[in-house]
């Protein structure tokens, strides 16, 4: 797998990268982050991502030394160094290092890590068998205790229901909320289709608002499909005609098992079929202009 890596604009294979163990997003997960991909070498909907890795700084009050100007010529400069066509982007902000303690005010400096890597293509059999997810036995956070609409390195319950999947041989978990609710998956956003209409949890349910969520929203009602913003249950969700999950890196991928039921036909349906299609339109018309 080829990978380099941006420390502070310093570009460096991944053996030599590295940050001090007194970054406080080593310690404490005290970071922001997004992950996006390249299309013909260029970087998709970067203002979106930077839009959200600012929110994302504000929600924890962490000051910015870098300008958006800074973050789009160094991940630019990585992307033109590395020279692949397809590679997965990440960018990375810590709060910086300093004295061992939670108070912020320990740092008053970011670590910016971007790290670029070759993006195979995703294997087909994902879109045209589609995968199994299972529910988690762990609950989405609230966002009372933090809020899962900030994409920062605190994601361990993500990583122990991610594991839980795997152990089965599943794709992915789903997590609900407090109140059983469909919040998202560990690392993509959920939908299902229930009498042709195309829903996803609102933002309340306690979720990243993923911005492949925020782009199919819009293009598909731009395409007179209904789609909305809705809760369902883990139960609504298996018993729906069809179920999909969505992501930067994965686009749409039709979701045909949950626990040890068949969605709809088990196979990926016209509807899913429909919007990737309208996904894939909207992704090429994006990189003429
Ligand atoms: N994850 N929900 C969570 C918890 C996520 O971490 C992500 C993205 C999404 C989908 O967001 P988007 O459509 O903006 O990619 C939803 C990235 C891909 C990651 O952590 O690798």
């Amino acid at each position: 797998m080829q990978m380099i890596i941006n420390i502070n604009g310093q570009i460096l294979p991944p053996e030599k990268a590295s940050i001090p163990v007194l970054d406080r997003g080593f310690l404490y997960g005290d970071s922001i982050y997004e992950v996006t991909l390249t299309y013909d070498k260029k970087p998709f909907l970067m203002k979106e991502h930077l839009d959200r890795l600012w929110s994302s700084a504000s929600k924890i009050e962490m000051h910015l030394k870098y300008s958006r100007e800074d973050i789009i010529r160094e991940v630019q400069k990585t992307i033109d160094h590395f020279g692949i066509p397809r590679a997965y982007i990440r960018i990375i902000i810590t709060r910086g290092e300093g004295e061992i303690g939670l108070d912020p005010n320990l740092s008053d400096d970011n670590n910016l890590v971007i790290i670029v890597k070759e993006l195979p293509e995703n294997p087909t059999w994902w879109y045209e068998k589609g995968v199994h997810m299972i529910i988690a036995d762990l609950r989405r956070l609230p966002k009372k205790v933090l809020d899962p609409n900030l994409k920062s390195g605190n994601y361990l319950s993500n990583v122990m229901a991610h594991h839980q999947a795997k152990k089965v041989g599943a794709f992915d978990a789903i997590l609900l909320n407090m109140r059983g609710y469909v919040t998202e998956g560990t690392t993509n956003n959920i939908w299902m289709v229930r009498k042709d209409r195309v829903i996803t949890p609102p933002l309340e349910a306690g979720l990243l608002e993923g911005i492949t969520r925020s782009t199919l929203l819009t293009i598909g009602k731009k395409h007179g499909i209904e789609m909305v913003e809705d809760n369902f249950t883990a139960d609504e969700l298996k018993s729906a005609q069809e179920a999909f999950l969505t992501s930067s890196t994965r686009e749409i991928v039709p979701i045909t098992k949950i626990d040890d039921e068949l969605i709809g036909q088990g196979v990926p349906g016209p509807m899913y079929l429909k919007l990737h299609q309208i996904y894939r339109d909207f992704v090429r018309n994006s990189l003429r202009n």
